[in-house]
């Protein structure tokens, strides 16, 4: 079952794809404080086959394809102004763009955590709160979620990947899905021993990890992602060189890894800072 969703997903992704989503899930999972996993517990009690934040993490994406998401579309990542070093609220369009919508729904469960709002799992149902959230805060995470408008972030830059034109799916490769999905598969396709991997990461990188962790400000976090869109993501010139591969691989495959963990370590401390009533 979960191969074949994982498939459906994938092929309209406009975020981290679905296991980058589930990734960062399953790293914030592993540290909930016992208040939030009574949380999500209740949150999802109403419907048997999903039971923890990683069935939650997607469901953002569904949505904004779905009709009735519309209106979320451009809530998952913002556009900012070439040469622009960090992340300012006027780029942020009436709170819809990622760093508004962690706002926004922090600020929602906060209010409702002791009467929170279930979770729906209908195509078309708008997700609950805690699903919106866990999705938001790994795509601000994702250093081409804050990036420039004229090239899509990145989506418009065609690239090849190894040598392939197109992914596992099928579809084009362009610079987004790279950061989204290629990036990741190509250091481990396999969902279960990513986490393993990144769960070694964190123990074996405590400081790293005490730095993260220090960071509560969405803004912060869109302000590293422009960092690495500006410095990292673009350092080759796609017009000369199209082809992705190892040179452009082995420079930023520990972002990729950095930005994973960072993303399930935040959530995690945001979602125990909520429920914990600070
Ligand atoms: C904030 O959340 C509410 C409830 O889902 C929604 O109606 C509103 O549009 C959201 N605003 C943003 C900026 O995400
Ligand atoms: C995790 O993956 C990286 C990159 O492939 C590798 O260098 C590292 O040894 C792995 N760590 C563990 C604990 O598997
Ligand atoms: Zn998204």
């Amino acid at each position: 079952m979960r191969a074949i969703l994982f498939v459906c997903f994938i092929a309209s992704a406009v975020a981290w794809g679905s296991m980058g989503h589930r990734i960062v899930a399953a790293v914030a999972e592993a540290r909930l404080s016992s208040a939030s996993r009574q949380y999500v517990t209740q949150l999802l009690k109403a419907v048997d086959e999903y039971d923890d934040l990683l069935d939650l993490a997607p469901l953002a994406d569904q949505y904004s394809n779905s009709g009735s998401g519309d209106w979320t579309s451009e809530c998952h990542y913002v556009n900012v102004p070439r040469g622009t070093t960090a992340f300012k609220d006027q780029f942020c369009n009436d709170d819809c763009c990622v760093v508004g919508a962690i706002r926004n729904y922090t600020n929602l469960m906060a209010r409702t955590v002791r009467n929170p709002v279930p979770c729906k799992f209908g195509k078309g149902d708008e997700p609950c709160p805690l699903a919106f959230l866990t999705h938001y805060i790994a795509d601000v995470h994702q250093p081409l979620h804050v990036a420039y408008k004229d090239d899509h972030g990145g989506n418009s830059v065609q690239v090849s990947f190894f040598g392939a034109s197109r992914d596992h799916f099928g579809e084009p490769y362009n610079l987004h899905s790279v950061w989204d999905n290629a990036m990741m598969y190509q250091w481990n396709s396999n969902m279960g021993a990513a986490i393993k991997n990144l769960t070694m990461w964190i123990i074996s990188n405590p400081k790293l990890v005490f730095e993260f962790e220090k960071t509560s400000d969405p803004s912060e976090w869109a302000t590293e992602s422009l960092k690495i869109t500006n410095t990292r993501v673009y350092a080759q010139d796609f017009s000369a060189n199209h082809d992705i591969g190892v040179g452009y691989y082995n420079a930023n495959i520990g972002i990729v890894i950095q930005r994973l963990v960072a993303a399930g370590l935040r959530l995690a401390k945001t979602i125990n800072r909520i429920t914990g009533g600070q």
